[in-house]
């Protein structure tokens, strides 16, 4: 992803020494995850079966502008799995996640600290995260506590307010009271304050606003884009949902079965869709409406289906109109599409027979 990103990026790195152009190296992104796979079971206690959660994932997220990259894709798809690995909750098969360059999973203490500081999660039901028996206004101070964020009671005051005024939330409204006697709205701009609290560079979302209604929905949307605008917090941003991608995301990953079926600059993916089953998925709404919900009906291949199609070849093989003798032998590499970073994991996609451009399976 990121052509452009990239060549700002290069553009800072330039900078005048008497006179001269000297060439400093380009910082290291924000978040890098190379070719991360995850494979679950093949233990007694999953009868021996396994799952391919997540398959040679790769995402490259620049330090600076701030974004937010979509991960869509239908239930098993293997998002919370890619959301997991990168809060530190589920170790890699293999790949990597690097996090300004240094590898999440050998942090030191003091990085581990700053990590977890740096990169805050939203969860969907942000119920089950808080202790019933915390009022919320402990449950913000114990954050600013553990991280030593305020010098004393005031500025901690001062701290708390103004998280609660960004996510629209007077503080005399809610401080005070228990997570049940709030509605879910309200426990899920808490949980984004709290996030916010603690300035970080990365919000892992995962289904953030599945579970609230569309006018609140629309507001968590105003927030996040307010805090990539204002505030420079990047978002990775988990949803079935792509009309709510295509209203607040700069890029857009669609999964299947835990690999990349279509990826780039979210106009570029949702206007003009290449792969079969991102076509599919947007048959519906050519383009996509924001007030319209993203419904998919698409039937997602049975196991029998899977084994057909074979574990080399295209995942979406079984339920693919277009499908050929090629796609069943091995894995389609990312194709370039345009350009712009948008990539296609489908042989329909290979310019090279059409006479054109080449593929990649490491790019971003
Ligand atoms: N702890 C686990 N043990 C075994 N298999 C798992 C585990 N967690 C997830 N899986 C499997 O990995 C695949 C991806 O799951 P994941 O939860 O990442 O999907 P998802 O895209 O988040 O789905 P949803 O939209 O339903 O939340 C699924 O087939 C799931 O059954
Ligand atoms: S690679 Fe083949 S089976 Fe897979 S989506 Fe493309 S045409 Fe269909
Ligand atoms: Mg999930």
């Amino acid at each position: 992803m990121g052509i452009s990103l990239a060549v700002r990026q290069g553009d800072e790195a330039a900078r005048s020494t008497q006179g001269g152009l000297v060439e400093l190296a380009p910082p290291p992104p924000l978040l890098e995850i190379s070719r991360a796979t995850k494979i679950y079971g093949g233990g007694l206690l999953q009868g021996g079966q396994r799952v391919g959660a997540l398959r040679d994932f790769n995402l490259t997220l620049p330090e600076k502008p701030a974004a937010i990259v979509t991960i869509a894709g239908e239930s098993g798809s293997g998002k919370t799995t890619l959301a997991n690995s990168v809060l530190g909750f589920t170790t890699l098969t293999s790949g990597q996640i690097l996090y300004r360059g240094q590898d999440v999973s050998q942090l030191s203490r003091q990085q581990h600290i700053t990590y977890r500081r740096e990169v805050q999660a939203i969860f969907q039901d942000p119920y089950e995260v808080y202790n019933p028996f915390y009022r919320i206004k402990h449950v913000l101070d114990m954050v600013i506590q553990r991280f030593h964020l305020a010098r004393d009671r005031s500025s901690a005051d001062q701290m708390i307010e103004s998280a609660l005024r960004v996510v629209g939330l007077r503080d005399a409204e809610v401080l005070e009271k228990y997570p049940h006697q709030l509605s879910g709205g309200q426990r899920q701009r808490i949980m984004v304050a709290r996030a916010f609290l603690l300035r970080p560079r990365l919000i892992v979302a995962d289904e953030p606003v599945s579970m609230v209604d569309a006018s609140l929905r629309a507001m968590i949307l105003e927030i996040m884009l307010r805090m990539r605008d204002e505030y420079g917090i990047s978002f990775i941003y988990i949803t079935h949902d792509l009309s709510t991608a295509y209203q607040i995301s700069d890029y857009t990953y669609i999964l299947y079965k835990g690999s990349i079926a279509e990826k780039g600059p979210t106009p570029s993916v949702i206007e003009h869709p290449r792969h079969p089953y991102v076509q599919l998925l947007l048959g519906s709404i050519p383009i996509p409406d924001p007030k319209q919900r993203w419904q998919t009906s698409v039937h997602i291949p049975s196991e029998d289906d899977q084994l057909q199609a074979g574990v080399d070849g295209c995942p979406f093989y079984a339920r693919c109109s277009y499908h050929m003798e090629r796609c069943r032998a091995a894995m389609p590499p990312r194709y370039e599409v345009n350009g712009d970073g948008h990539q296609c994991a489908c042989y329909l996609c290979d310019q090279a027979e059409k006479g054109g451009t080449s593929h990649t399976n490491g790019g971003h």
